[in-house]
């Protein structure tokens, strides 16, 4: 008997890499092995990246990207009080530029980052960047390129000139050097924190630049809000 096996692949090395979404199928038959061919299985035409304006989301919709985020991020008093942020979310005062940009296989959503336009402060002039926030994909989903092209994709508004560059934190620079990006070590300061103007407003150990080209100098940088 003669078989084309792609689901049979997958049960006999369940943790192997998908890279690009294809999966190696190996037809055999009795007596017969080692005709390889690559094809396109269901999964990779369940997959689905979205980008969606942030005033446009259910609420259904925001539960779900918290349930992803708190799964990665657990909030530091152990509770996640979706409904208040439901609450938050329903009251929001939209930025100018608010979108996230979403990974779901089927209807899982298994990859999420959020980029909004932030007015910074270099010296005595404003910039507007691009904020890149909660970057992840779901683990399980991991080691499959989800996290490139969810970052590339935030990354065309900088491509394509709407922002000069995108400032970002993170503990993962590796990840975002690959991407174009590198570590700056300028100071940061926040003039509008009600405590200490002058305390580093970030949480992470590290912040970014995109595209690494972009030079910011040596200036003190005011963040000009919160970390995100
Ligand atoms: C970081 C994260 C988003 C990466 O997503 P992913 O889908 O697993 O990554 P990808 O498969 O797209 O990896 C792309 C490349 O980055 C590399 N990479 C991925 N995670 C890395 C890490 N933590 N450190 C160094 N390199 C990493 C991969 O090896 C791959 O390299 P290659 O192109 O040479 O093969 C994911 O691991 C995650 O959600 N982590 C927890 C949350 C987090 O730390 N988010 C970052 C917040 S700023």
């Amino acid at each position: 008997m003669h078989r084309t096996a792609v689901d049979d692949w997958a049960g006999f090395f369940p943790n192997a890499p998908v890279k690009n979404h294809l999966k190696i199928a190996i037809t055999y038959a009795a007596g017969e092995t080692g005709v390889i061919r690559i094809v396109k299985t269901n999964l990779e035409k369940r997959m689905n990246l979205l980008i969606k304006d942030r005033k446009d989301l259910s609420l259904s919709e925001v539960e779900r990207m918290m349930e992803l985020i708190f799964s990665i991020w657990p909030p530091d008093d152990g509770k996640t009080d979706i409904e208040k942020i439901i609450e938050r979310h329903k009251n929001l005062q939209p930025k100018s530029f608010d979108k996230v940009i979403r990974f779901f296989l089927g209807n899982e959503l298994i990859g999420h980052t959020a980029i909004f336009n932030r007015e910074i402060g270099i010296e005595t002039e404003k910039h507007e960047i691009l904020a890149l926030a909660g970057v992840c994909v779901r683990s399980g989903h991991r080691g499959k390129n989800l996290g490139k092209k969810l970052v590339k994709k935030a990354f065309e508004f900088v491509d394509g000139s709407q922002f000069n560059c995108s400032i970002f934190q993170t503990s993962v620079p590796k990840f975002y050097e690959k991407l174009e990006c590198k570590q700056i070590q300028n100071t940061f300061i926040n003039k509008k924190s009600k405590i200490d103007v002058n305390v580093n407003p970030w949480r992470d150990p590290y912040v970014m630049v995109y595209p690494k080209t972009y030079d910011l100098g040596n200036h003190i940088i005011d963040l000009n809000g919160d970390c995100y």
